[in-house]
C-alpha cells in the first residue's frame, strides 16, 4: 500500500483531537475541517510539478516557480467534504472545483448519488477529492469511478479520519490513487461508523445532530 500516506504531524493531530471532542461546537468544528482541508491539499500537492516564469522583484529579475493551478480540480463529496473543499480552495483559488453529493444508506451502507456538478473541462485535470471520513470506502470508491468516467485524472483522495476497512477497500479498488489520511482509527462499529472517530461529520459541521 505504498500509495497510502498517513500524515504524521503534531499540528494536524492536535486539530483532529479537537474535532473528536463531542463538546466542540459547530463553528469551531467547521473551521477546523476547513483548515485540515488546506493542510491535506498541501500534502497532496507536495510533489506537483511547477513551471518557471520570469518574475521582477523590486531589486532584480529572477525565475519564479508556479503551479498551473487551472489544471487542478478539487472535488468535494457533499455534504461533509464541502468544508474541506473550501480549505483546498483557500490555497489555490484558481483551481477549478467539482461537487458530488452522496449519502450512505443506513442499512446497506452503500452510497446513493443525488447531485453531480463537475467543471466542463475536467478531462485530464489533476483531480483531488476531499471528504473527511473514509469508513467502508463505498463513497470514495464510487466518487473515483464517477470522476474517471468523466475523464478526470484522479490523483488523490484526502480524508481526515479513516477506518482500516476503508483504507484496505480503497487501496484495492483504486491502487493508483494517492490516499492521504489524517488519522487511522481502530475499526467500524455495526452501523459502519468509525471508532473512536468523531461521530457524523456532516451533522457536526451543519449542526444537524439530534
Ligand atoms: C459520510 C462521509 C463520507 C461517507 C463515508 O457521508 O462524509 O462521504 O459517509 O462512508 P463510507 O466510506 O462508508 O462510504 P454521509 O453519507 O454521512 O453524508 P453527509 O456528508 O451528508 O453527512
Ligand atoms: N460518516 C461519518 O460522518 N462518520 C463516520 O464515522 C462514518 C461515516
Amino acid at each position: 500500500m505504498e500509495k497510502v500516506h498517513y500524515i504524521n504531524h503534531p499540528v494536524l493531530t492536535h486539530k483532529i483531537s479537537i474535532l473528536r471532542n463531542k463538546k466542540t461546537r459547530p463553528a469551531v468544528f467547521r473551521n477546523l475541517v476547513r483548515e485540515i482541508g488546506m493542510i491535506e491539499a498541501y500534502e497532496a500537492l507536495r510533489h506537483h510539478p511547477s513551471i518557471t516564469k520570469e518574475v521582477e522583484t523590486p531589486l532584480e529579475v529572477m525565475e519564479g516557480h508556479f503551479i498551473q493551478d487551472s489544471e487542478i480540480c478539487f472535488v468535494s463529496i457533499l455534504r461533509a467534504g464541502l468544508e474541506m473543499g473550501h480549505g483546498a480552495r483557500d490555497i489555490l483559488p484558481n483551481a477549478c472545483e467539482g461537487f458530488i453529493s452522496m449519502a450512505r444508506d443506513e442499512v446497506t451502507f452503500k452510497p446513493t448519488l443525488s447531485y453531480v456538478k463537475l467543471p466542463a473541462g475536467i478531462k485530464n485535470k489533476h483531480t483531488i477529492i476531499l471528504d473527511p471520513m473514509l469508513a467502508t470506502g463505498g463513497s470514495s470508491i464510487a466518487a473515483v469511478k464517477l470522476l474517471r468516467e468523466a475523464g478526470a485524472n484522479v490523483a488523490a483522495f484526502c480524508c481526515i479520519i479513516a477506518a482500516p476497512e476503508g483504507v484496505k477497500a480503497f487501496a484495492e479498488a483504486c491502487p493508483d490513487v494517492e490516499l492521504y489520511v489524517g488519522a487511522l482509527d481502530r475499526e467500524l462499529n455495526e452501523k459502519a461508523y468509525i471508532l473512536p472517530g468523531l461521530g457524523d461529520a456532516g451533522d457536526r459541521i451543519y449542526n444537524t445532530v439530534d
